[in-house]
């Protein structure tokens, strides 16, 4: 039989191309969230959907497609995604993790040294006319090399962005509810400590977990003051892992040095708060944005689609 599927947001050529030319395509070429009215509408007969991260797939869009087999996330995130609701009704739900890991890390590292090495103010600075002459305390930013990584959340991005850190010759803490196999630590030079030791201790605190009930807010007001004063907040996870009213107090008070955030609790919306902070650099959640690995992810959300509609195990499902 025809398979329908939804393609509920912009894709590219290359990933859509994959799709088998007998399946019936409903495409929404738009990267704006659908309407929940529409979405469930056009939802209602499929039996794949490919959506993005800013389409919320809840158990009333789920309970509205009574033939869906496979949702297919362009995401290694899923918090958009009632995925107990989608496993009650034998849905499978996949992400794009491993895709994305390399690029996650390399720009969780962009921010972590524009936010130690002031980037962005030096280069409004520069562009700005105000650079007069060479000055002794311009700018002044804060070490990287030597100092101490904390990474919270040790799956595959965490990794990665400890295993960059051997090339500043840093020590690497980790924290995570599951120890890491020893060669890994081994591998990365991180050792395992726990969450008030990974804040006092860290002069960069980096976040690498995924959204859940435990982890939202894990980065709150208690979490800040343990941290150092000079210590530099990097969030390239989710939004909602910090509370981002602490986090502006944290800024505007100095409890914490600086921050470089990619995501924020409440996206497109970011905390009035943090706008005028230049100790804090702000990204719009792109730290998987680069061409080849957006290629990557969208063109795995099809294979894992089409994977489960032929009738075989879908690629990498959600853990
Ligand atoms: C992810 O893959 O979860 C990213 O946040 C989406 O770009």
């Amino acid at each position: 039989m025809t398979k329908k599927i939804l393609i509920a947001n912009e894709l590219p050529d290359e990933a859509r191309m994959i799709v088998p030319s007998d399946y019936q395509v409903d495409y929404n070429p738009s990267d704006v969230p659908m309407s929940k009215a529409d979405f469930v509408a056009r939802l209602a007969d499929r039996d794949g959907l490919i959506c993005h991260i800013i389409s919320t797939v809840d158990d009333d869009v789920i309970a509205a497609a009574p033939g869906l087999e496979v949702i297919a996330n362009v995401a290694v995130g899923f918090n958009n995604i009632d995925v107990p609701a989608a496993r009650r009704r034998g849905i499978v739900v996949t992400n794009t993790p491993d895709v994305l890991t390399e690029t996650t890390a390399d720009f969780a590292w962009a921010l972590l040294m524009a936010a130690a090495r002031r980037i962005v103010e030096a280069d409004q600075y520069a562009r700005s006319g105000q650079w007069s002459a060479w000055k002794w305390n311009l700018l002044w930013g804060a070490d990287v090399h030597g100092k101490t990584l904390g990474v919270i959340g040790f799956g595959r991005i965490g990794r990665a962005v400890a295993r960059r850190a051997q090339g500043f010759g840093m020590r690497v803490l980790y924290y995570d509810t599951t120890p890491a196999d020893l060669p890994t630590e081994r591998d990365v030079h991180a050792s395992r400590v726990d969450f008030d030791t990974l804040l006092r201790d860290s002069d960069f605190v980096t976040l690498h977990t995924l959204l859940s009930p435990e982890t939202r807010h894990l980065i709150n007001e208690t979490a800040l003051r343990e941290m150092k004063r000079t210590a530099i907040l990097v969030n390239a996870s989710r939004g909602p892992v910090v509370d981002e009213a602490a986090l502006v107090r944290a800024l505007t008070e100095s409890w914490i040095a600086g921050a470089g955030l990619d995501v924020f609790e409440d996206e497109p919306k970011i905390h009035p708060g943090l706008l005028p902070l230049k100790n804090v650099v702000l990204a719009p959640h792109i730290a998987s944005a680069s061409r080849d690995t957006r290629l990557a992810m969208a063109t795995l959300a099809v294979r894992n689609c089409i994977a489960v509609l032929g009738g075989k195990p879908p690629i990498t499902p959600v853990p």
